[in-house]
């Protein structure tokens, strides 16, 4: 993923071996730091003084900002996409959006990748139906891609019933008044800050439960897409926040879902996979993963 931003999208050159040793931790650790940082800023800072850690951090952060650097490096240029990039803000302004995209890609599409992995270790009959899509899929392209609809139904209901991004933290810029489809008024004050609640409205019941999807809301089940389909559910009403929704939604979707469809089609082709435990709960940090790593039985497929 990441090896892809950078050099593809970025048009720049660093080493397969240079980002998995060294940008890869990095930006794994900067962002766990960013959400101890949030939660106990003190704790953290003074846990580093006592324990040692400070030099970690300061490599890691330099590492972060280096990356950053080699991205911005290709805009004078025109590498990789910068040539279709029309802007005159400034370098220094972007940085902060070219963190965005580094850090928060990498996290949303493992998060999203471990989520799918963990959900096909505990349902055979879904791996079956995906791997004989993608058994004779040799070359991963968007056409190929939609020629594999179970994949697909099954990465919409990962990212449904298991969000990478969990919650979307929003600040009201002015007074703001909320009309609900039963005319039900609501009025946010400006400065209120608001936290939408992606994880618990993606399993909401009454939207996604059993008299509208055949299947409880709360279980992985992707045979309800097609449920919905034959009732003629309409696109907007099977909206979900796995990628947002409305002026921020997430630019990234097609390709983001293209490398999960990778990583995930390809790991099917080539090896069964079972779960070790019966069930695994949720961790989340920045983003949510399966709390138990994605612990599986690996066997080859043609065994
Ligand atoms: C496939 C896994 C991905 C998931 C689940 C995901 C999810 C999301 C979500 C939910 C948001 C909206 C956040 C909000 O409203 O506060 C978002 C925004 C964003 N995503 Fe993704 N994303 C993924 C992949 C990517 C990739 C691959 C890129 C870049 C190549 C990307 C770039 C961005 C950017 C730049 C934003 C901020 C947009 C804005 O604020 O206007 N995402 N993503």
């Amino acid at each position: 993923m990441l090896e892809m931003l950078v050099n593809n999208f970025f048009g720049a050159d660093l080493s397969y071996e240079a980002l998995r040793d060294r940008f890869v931790p990095a930006l794994v650790y900067m962002i766990d730091h960013m959400v101890r940082d949030t939660v106990a800023p003190r704790t953290q800072a003074f846990a580093r003084k006592l324990f040692g850690g400070e030099d970690t951090l300061q490599k890691h952060a330099a590492a972060f900002e280096e990356l950053t650097d080699i991205a911005l490096s290709g805009r004078p240029d025109g590498r990789g996409l910068w040539g279709e990039f029309k802007s005159e803000a400034s370098d220094d302004a972007l940085r902060s959006n070219i963190r965005v995209f580094l850090a928060g890609a990498m996290e949303a599409t493992t998060s999203f990748a471990t989520w799918a992995i963990s959900h096909l270790s505990r349902s055979p009959e879904w791996q079956a139906k995906v791997y004989d899509e993608v058994k004779d899929i040799n070359v991963y392209d968007p056409e190929d891609f939609t020629k594999a609809p179970n994949l697909n139904r099954v990465l919409e209901e990962t990212l449904r019933l298991t969000p990478a991004l969990y919650f979307f933290p929003r600040k009201a810029t002015v007074d703001t008044w909320v009309e609900t489809s039963d005319d039900r008024k609501m009025m946010i004050p400006k400065g209120t800050h608001i936290r939408l609640d992606v994880w618990h409205s993606n399993r909401c019941e009454e939207f996604w439960g059993e008299e509208i999807t055949g299947y409880p809301a709360d279980v992985f089940a992707p045979e309800r897409w097609d449920v919905m389909e034959d009732k003629g559910t309409k696109a907007k009403d099977m909206l979900h926040f796995g990628f947002g929704h409305g002026p921020r939604f997430c630019p990234g979707r097609s390709l983001g879902l293209l490398e999960v469809g990778l990583v995930v089609g390809a790991l099917v082709k080539i090896f069964k996979i079972q779960a070790v435990n019966k069930n695994t709960s949720p961790s989340a940090g920045v983003s949510t993963k399966p709390a138990d790593g994605v612990l599986v039985d690996l066997e080859l497929s043609n065994s």
